[in-house]
């Protein structure tokens, strides 16, 4: 026994070490760990479907390792710390890391998404605690094999780098409803149905939200000629489409560029135009294409051109759809996004149905006002409205929040148990006209002190929307002068929420916010 533990203490960990994990649906995803030891100091990365993370900080300790994970967030750093138990001379047993979870970032398990935690982990509530990873070494044939197979793998032809044109669609931020927030990836026909029913029968269509959008988990196998089928729980995505279409909705679709998708389905890796095809013989109207396992296909540097290439393939259809970039804000996405032919994308990780990752999230949208605008929209991640996490006066902050933001609507409650409240704030038609507001100006922050926030955003006609936040736990009395936010005289305000003239205001105004609370206002000159 000593002996065998003497020689694990003793071991270099010096190599390349896959930890392997099993998704809900039995595909198999890997975390690549490149760990160079000297003495007992280790230094390295981590590679998964965020790209390459540098270890450090790293440490060996007889049969312990600790290290962290360091990534740019926003030019922010956002550290993880990870552990580790030496198990043997080419096995560790990693505990608590693996991905970067900034206060309130994406809930992501050991090894990426679809851990614990991550996608599939089952719909809304408390995540399950996180497991171990196993990582293993590769002997160095291993390794060889490993970078030989790599070298052979097919890359598809990718674009040279232009600037696709405008393609029309989303004047305003897109609004519907996605599968992922409630359902995970365990959604089928029968559920996107009832939320079509649902989406028509509580207002919410009326109110905007067109786009029934099926996140991650629809996906089957190829048949024998490539063409990707769905899987057993949507028999018909023709018929599921028509019956989406005659209800009055448009119905949304979701990929990845790289062999499997984050919760490990099939992917659009190598099929890119094939797929885009498929979509539009179905009728679909909207695609989410999300970057997961293209990271073991593609450099960063290929981002835009990768996405480039479905924009591409999607506009050789003659269909309208929607094009929505999903990988996480990588790569400063909001430069590039609109030419790649993106309408929208993602600025972040995954949103939870936490006050921290919302607000986490949502006042780090600050400085990307600019690259928003018709058509072209920044996009924090999705609504967790109603979804129990979050009080009704935070779920209010982040109804606020979005609408200022100019982001897209897409909420993921599940809409079959919708509670009156829910609805108040989804489909308060005041808050829903400032978000799509036809200027498509996206909102910004003028003023910060403390907890206290104050946004605006420019509306049409010299109208103005300016939001209170107050993201303390106690309540505030916030103040907003006109000359801070640009409006002269005597403005006609209306507090949006409470629906309720204030009639004309001198100078500024005065409201007390409640905690994690908003007051939302509409001048008019
Ligand atoms: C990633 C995305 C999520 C969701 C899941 C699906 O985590 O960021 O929005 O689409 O994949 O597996």
């Amino acid at each position: 026994m000593w002996a065998c533990a003497a020689a694990v203490f003793g071991a270099d960990l010096t190599g390349t070490w896959i930890a392997e994990r099993t998704m809900p649906n039995g595909m198999k995803m890997e975390t690549v760990y490149k760990l160079k030891q000297n003495g007992t100091e280790l230094t390295g990365t981590m590679t998964m479907m965020m790209g390459d993370m540098p270890i450090r900080s790293g440490k060996v300790e007889r049969d312990k390792i600790t290290f962290e994970i360091v990534m740019d967030f926003f030019g922010e750093e956002r550290k993880i710390t990870t552990t580790g138990v030496i198990k043997g001379p080419d096995e560790i047993e990693l505990q608590g890391g693996g991905m970067p979870r900034p206060p309130g970032g994406p809930g992501f398990g050991p090894g990426g998404p679809g851990g614990p935690g991550g996608p599939g982990a089952g719909p809304g509530g408390p995540r399950p605690p996180m497991g171990p990873l196993i990582a293993r070494r590769l002997t160095p044939e291993l390794e060889k094999a490993r970078a030989e197979e790599a070298a052979k793998r097919p890359r598809p032809a990718l674009p040279a780098l232009k600037e696709l044109a405008d393609n029309g669609l989303v004047r305003t931020p897109p609004m519907g409803w996605n599968s992922y927030n409630a359902f995970r990836t365990k959604i089928d026909d029968k559920t996107v149905r009832e939320m079509a029913d649902m989406l028509v029968e509580t207002g919410m269509a009326k109110a905007g939200y067109i786009y029934l959008n099926i996140d991650d988990g629809w996906q089957g196998k190829r048949d024998e000629k490539g063409v990707l089928q769905p899987n057993a729980g949507f028999p018909d995505m023709k018929a599921l489409s028509d019956y989406v279409h005659s209800k009055g909705l448009k119905l949304g679709i979701y990929s990845s560029p790289g062999p499997r998708t984050c919760g490990g389905f099939e992917g659009s890796y190598l099929h890119e135009e094939q797929d885009a095809k498929t979509w539009a013989t179905w009728g679909i109207d909207y695609l989410k294409y999300d970057w997961c396992s293209a990271q073991q296909v593609y450099p960063a540097s290929d981002m835009r051109a990768v996405y480039q290439k479905m924009a591409e393939a999607l506009r050789a259809t003659g269909r309208p759809i929607v094009y929505s970039i999903c990988q996480y804000g990588r790569e400063k996405v909001h430069e590039w996004g609109p030419l790649a032919g993106g309408n929208l994308w993602r600025t972040t990780f995954d949103i939870r149905d936490t006050w921290a990752s919302m607000t986490g999230i949502g006042f780090r949208q600050a400085g990307l006002e600019k690259f928003a605008g018709p058509g072209r929209w920044n996009d924090p991640d999705m609504l967790e409205v109603g979804n129990g996490g979050m009080t009704h006066e935070e779920y209010r902050t982040h109804m606020t929040l979005w609408s200022v933001l100019a982001a897209p609507l897409l909420a993921g409650n599940d809409l079959r148990k919708m509670a009156p409240e829910t609805k108040q704030i989804l489909m308060h038609p005041e808050v829903i006209a400032i978000n799509q507001d036809a200027l498509g100006r996206q909102g910004y922050r003028v003023a910060q002190s403390g907890e206290q926030e104050i946004w605006v955003k420019p509306l049409g006609k010299g109208a103005l929307a300016v939001a209170l936040f107050n993201r303390g736990a106690a309540a505030a009395e916030m103040s907003v002068a006109w000359r801070d936010v640009e409006m002269e005289g005597a403005p006609k305000v209306r507090d949006v929420w409470a629906r309720k003239e204030l009639g004309r205001v001198r100078e500024q105004y005065v409201a007390s916010v409640p905690p994690h609370g908003a007051v939302l206002l509409r001048l008019e000159k």
